[in-house]
């Protein structure tokens, strides 16, 4: 049973059913009802002093045309013609150009992430909100609240099945992180197996009651804070408990993706080849190469993204079961030698828009863009995504039979989507 909707919330939803009757776009209750319980959640309104005057000469919304006939996937590129054309795409958003896996994540905190699931997800095979996190006593629980969370299932669900056909429904796998947990305590210390079991119960639960279409499970990357030894104690009983949760999910046709670091001591060829058939992905998560150095430089080399993938070791029909992430966080290096700090889409473009004429620069070694500005007498390198760097990537990925996916959805520009 739904709540009963506020005064406020039926007049949106009166509005909205105007507005897509005027559209001529779809009288789908449920998508009207989830536009309008989208606008009350606090993540879709705009942060104050975040949004800046749209220039009348900004191209915006569905064209006849996509970036490649638009002339815009080069290595030449300058700040005005990304604030210029970003935000207009090709008008066929269900037309796609990669066939392997595509999975978007999207965050509860982006402001963007709804809008783009709404708008381009018939691009994507999955969807995947980053939502869930299990606890100490084998639960999972919702990071944004129970009931938040589930409005927000409810609307993603409305969201991606507007399309058309049902094949072209990407399929509902909310992220389960087990982040917080002591690994080691949880998997080996007393009282273990019955904890799993419970943890497997909950997400049986989840699975059901939010009529999801399985899960993407983040675990194998918080090994890393593990010594050598614990390790070692950990990875098998992990290996175990991905099988069960794989065979339980494939029960209730439902799906078990995994996220794994691009490190083989982490996720190994070994488990690879073991788990692949049971699963329904496995995402490299190549991001944050030069962040996680602390030296200014690309976020994902493509040679370093095509290593990890053949340390995999995949076979012909094991690689259309693997993708790897774009790198969509963008990363701001004071220079010579300073830390990164992470940039959303919002914040690249507000800098793009104070440095007009500034040609981005091509790094080669990475295959990425690089946007260098002064601030406060200080020179920055700030790398974020670009045509040219997803379209080299995408092709790599095509000619290894990879899928891709994108972390995530909120920090991506419309223009990105006509490549996928
Ligand atoms: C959009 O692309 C899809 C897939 O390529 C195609 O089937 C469909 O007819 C196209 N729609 C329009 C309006 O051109
Ligand atoms: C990369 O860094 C961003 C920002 O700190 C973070 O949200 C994301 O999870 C990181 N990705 C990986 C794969 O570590």
């Amino acid at each position: 049973m739904s709540p009963p909707l506020s005064r406020l919330q039926l007049a949106l939803t009166c509005f909205l059913a105007a507005l897509g009757a005027w559209l001529g776009s779809s009288s789908d209750p449920d998508l009207l009802l989830a536009w309008a319980t989208q606008l009350l959640r606090p993540s879709a309104l705009p942060v104050s002093g975040e949004r800046e005057e749209r220039p009348s000469d900004e191209r915006h919304g569905p064209l006849p045309s996509t970036v490649y006939a638009r002339g815009l996937v080069n290595r030449r590129v300058r700040a005005a013609s990304v604030l210029h054309e970003h935000q207009a795409f090709f008008h066929n958003t269900s037309s796609r150009a990669f066939a392997g896996v595509a999975v978007g994540f999207a965050s509860p905190w982006a402001a963007r992430a709804d809008e783009t699931v709404w708008r381009f997800s018939r691009k994507l095979t999955h969807v995947a909100p980053v939502l869930f996190e299990a606890t100490a006593a084998g639960g999972v629980r919702s990071t944004i609240g129970e009931h938040a969370g589930r409005r927000w299932l409810r609307w993603l669900r409305a969201a991606t099945r507007s399309a058309a056909g049902r094949q072209a429904w990407p399929r509902l796998t909310p992220l389960v992180s087990l982040e917080r947990l002591d690994l080691l305590h949880y998997f080996t210390g007393e009282g273990a197996e019955a904890r799993a079991g419970e943890l497997l119960l909950s997400l049986q639960t989840a699975l059901l009651t939010m009529k999801l279409d399985g899960f993407v499970l983040h675990a194998h990357a918080h090994l890393a804070w593990l010594t050598l030894e614990d390790r070692r104690l950990v990875q098998p009983k992990l290996h175990v408990f991905v099988q069960l949760l794989a065979a339980q999910l494939s029960g209730e046709d439902a799906e078990l993706l995994l996220l794994v670091p691009p490190h083989p001591g982490l996720f190994s060829a070994t488990e690879f080849n073991q788990l692949h058939e049971a699963l329904g992905g496995v995402i490299l998560a190549t991001a944050n190469f030069s962040a996680v150095k602390a030296t200014p430089g690309p976020s994902a080399p493509i040679s370093w993204m095509k290593r990890a993938l053949t340390e995999l070791n995949p076979s012909e029909e094991a690689s259309s079961k693997l993708a790897v992430t774009l790198p969509m966080v963008g990363w701001d290096f004071a220079l010579p030698d300073g830390p990164g700090t992470p940039v959303d889409s919002q914040r690249y473009l507000r800098l793009l828009s104070r440095h007009k004429n500034t040609w981005l620069e091509w790094d080669a070694a990475g295959s990425e863009h690089v946007f260098k500005y002064h601030a406060d007498g200080v020179e920055h390198a700030l790398y974020y995504a670009s045509l040219r760097g997803l379209a080299e990537r995408l092709g790599v990925l095509r000619q290894l039979k990879v899928g891709f996916a994108i972390w995530e959805l909120g920090t991506t520009l419309d223009y990105f989507y006509d490549l996928l």
